[in-house]
């Protein structure tokens, strides 16, 4: 699946799953824009693409902030000309519930980074897409589709809100030759993945009910999403493609 001379950006690509996308694209000959709060953990991402393809573009950012999510769409159209992929892959778990009063709190933190700037960066993105007749993945989760950790709440709540802005944006993006697409992982080793097991005292491996008894790697997730912004897939709009080891079965 080659992607030479097209342009992605990635968002959250300054760790797991983001990280894994970023040098998948890169490897495959993509100009790639990363973005991430972390300065650190961007400039050892950069190294990691750099060993496989071309050097990425680097772009320091807080989606949630506005000023930088129209940073992000200007940098990389005046410096890599064009965008043909948007990945909204950055996003954050915060635990809270409503009869402890944390929720509220939990929600508005969520909901700013998982949905909020995901409709924003869309939206700068779009009339760019439309020009190349790109496409956007962005990186939900079963927790959309099932409720299973009550303080998970407001998570689960986010990524149902994004399946549903991924099916109204393909909609009318689609008239425009704009594809839209979801993947919803299970669970996958991932820093976001660590925190969350400690906090509910499961080991990464261990304990985990899904069909397959196992936990993806980064790598999965970005092969499914370098496939839905591939030409191979160019059916496919509006879908939200699982892939959990089988966890929506338990
Ligand atoms: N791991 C799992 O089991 C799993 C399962 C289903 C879905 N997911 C989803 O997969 C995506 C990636 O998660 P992950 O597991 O790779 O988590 P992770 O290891 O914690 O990485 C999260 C990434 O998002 C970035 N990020 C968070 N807030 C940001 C902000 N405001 N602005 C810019 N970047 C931001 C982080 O970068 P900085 O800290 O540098 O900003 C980091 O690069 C998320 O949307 C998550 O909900 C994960």
């Amino acid at each position: 699946m080659s992607f030479k001379n097209k342009v992605v950006i990635v968002t959250g690509a300054s760790a797991g799953i983001g990280a894994a996308i970023a040098v998948s694209f890169a490897r495959e000959g993509a100009h790639v824009a990363i973005v991430g709060r972390n300065e650190a953990k961007l400039k050892d991402v950069a190294k990691q693409c750099a060993a496989v393809g071309a050097a990425p573009l680097v772009i320091k950012a807080d989606v949630a902030n506005d000023a930088d999510a129209k940073r992000i769409i200007n940098d990389t159209i005046q410096k890599l000309g064009k965008l043909d992929v948007l990945v909204n892959n950055a996003g954050v778990i915060e635990f809270g519930t409503i009869m402890d009063g944390t929720i509220l709190e939990a929600y508005d933190k969520i909901m700013a980074i998982n949905l909020r700037a995901v409709v924003h960066v869309t939206m700068l993105a779009a009339p760019h897409l439309v020009k190349t007749k790109g496409n956007i993945v962005n990186v939900s989760s079963v927790a959309g589709q099932m409720q299973s950790i009550p303080t998970a709440n407001a998570y689960s709540v986010s990524k149902a809100a994004l399946d549903h802005f991924t099916r109204g944006s393909a909609l009318e993006l689609g008239a425009l030759g704009v594809r839209v697409n979801t993947v919803s992982p299970g669970p996958v080793e991932t820093d976001m993945l660590a925190s969350f097991a400690s906090k509910f005292e499961v080991q990464q491996g261990q304990n985990i009910q899904n069909v397959l008894g196992r936990v993806s790697k980064s790598e999965e997730i970005a092969d499914v999403i370098l496939f839905l912004a591939s030409d191979k897939a160019k059916g496919i709009t509006g879908s939200v493609y699982v892939s959990d080891n089988g966890t929506l079965l338990k």
